[in-house]
């Protein structure tokens, strides 16, 4: 049975990346509550997310190879596929672009949702726009408030959003651009186009690429200012003292996020520490932030190792550097 066409026609979910807030793709109330909700702008689209290949005829206008064979390997999972919208698709899910992202999540209490709708549902992470996305359904409630209901599926077991691809194929080739990175890495997509023999694969450089309208160069943004500490050997007060001379680049507001300024000499300071193993730190960094961020420090530091290299922790360290209020 339906919930999702009665108010407030919203609904927070779990996925194996974030929680979702997700609302039917044929009912505009809540596709609007979604934007309403989240404070999110028009202008940045909506993810479909289905439970069937079936409802791809209601999302999709075309479906290449290449998107066959990578959804063969990665569906169910945190690989989002965008691709020419159908024309019956609301505009407001893809922010009238002619392209809408699609995935298949890997969470039973998803798919068992979008089953009970019987349509894909719409969703974008559960948070406000440029917070930190939440990754149980207790942060969902802490975001927005007992009103919206949350269905609980337990902690997130990816823990980062899916990787967006955007797949153009023609009788000659296909041009992959990659959106924003997840957990399903560039060399796994080539490797998996590989083995299938789907030739003339060129990447889209980033400079020949629009972004994805949502990935600005802030988001995930905690209140507490985040320093990331990259340089090798830095002491803690040697960071701080950095951080007193270049007071000024500290941001007090980014995207309509407000930063608190600390006060100097700064008192209290976070350290946020990850696991050593990329999936696990993936895993733990969003509830760590916002740990951090209902601390009382001032101020929070990451310290960059040479752990912290490799295709593995690409996506991580987008995370990070968006999150990021400055880079000593
Ligand atoms: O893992 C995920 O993808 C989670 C879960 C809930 O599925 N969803 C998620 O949605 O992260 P959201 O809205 O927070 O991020 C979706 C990103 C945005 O940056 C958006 O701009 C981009 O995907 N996107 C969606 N449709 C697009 C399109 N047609 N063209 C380009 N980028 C698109
Ligand atoms: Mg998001």
């Amino acid at each position: 049975m339906s919930v999702l066409l009665q108010p407030p026609f919203v609904l927070g979910l779990p996925t194996e990346t974030v929680y979702g807030l997700a609302a039917r793709i044929d009912e505009p109330r809540g596709i609007e509550a979604i934007f309403k909700i989240k404070e999110r702008p028009f202008f940045d689209p909506l993810i479909v997310h289905i439970s069937q290949f079936a409802q791809l005829q209601l999302v999709v206008s075309c479906w290449p190879q290449a998107a066959q064979v990578l959804v063969d390997k990665f569906w169910p999972g945190p690989l989002t596929l965008v691709l020419p919208k159908h024309p019956n698709l609301n505009p407001m899910i893809t922010s009238g672009l002619n392209t809408v992202g699609v995935r298949w999540p890997k969470h039973p209490l998803a798919l068992q949702i979008i089953d009970e709708e019987g349509v894909p549902l719409a969703a974008p992470s559960a948070n406000k726009f440029g917070r930190t996305s939440p990754t149980t359904a207790e942060h969902v409630r802490q975001e927005f408030g007992s009103s919206l209901p949350v269905r609980d599926g337990g902690p997130c077991a990816v823990g980062l959003e899916s990787t967006v691809l955007r797949i153009e194929q023609d009788e000659s080739s296909v041009v992959l651009s990659l959106l924003r990175p997840g957990s399903v890495t560039r060399e796994q997509i080539e490797s998996c186009l590989d083995q299938a023999n789907v030739k003339n694969i060129q990447w889209r450089r980033e400079h020949e690429r629009s972004l994805a309208p949502g990935q600005m160069k802030h988001h995930y943004m905690p209140k507490i200012p985040l320093v990331l500490v990259e340089t090798r050997g830095l002491s803690q007060d040697q960071v701080l003292d950095q951080l007193e001379s270049r007071f000024q680049e500290l941001p007090k507001e980014i995207d309509h996020v407000e930063i608190r300024r600390p006060q100097f000499p700064i008192q209290s300071v976070f350290e946020i520490k990850l696991s050593q193993e990329p999936q696990l730190a993936a895993r733990e960094f969003y509830s760590r932030l916002r740990e951090a961020s209902e601390s009382n420090a001032e101020i929070l530091l990451f310290y960059k190792s040479e752990i912290h290299q490799g295709v593995d922790w690409l996506a991580l360290w987008d995370r990070l550097t968006k999150a990021a209020s400055l880079r000593v």
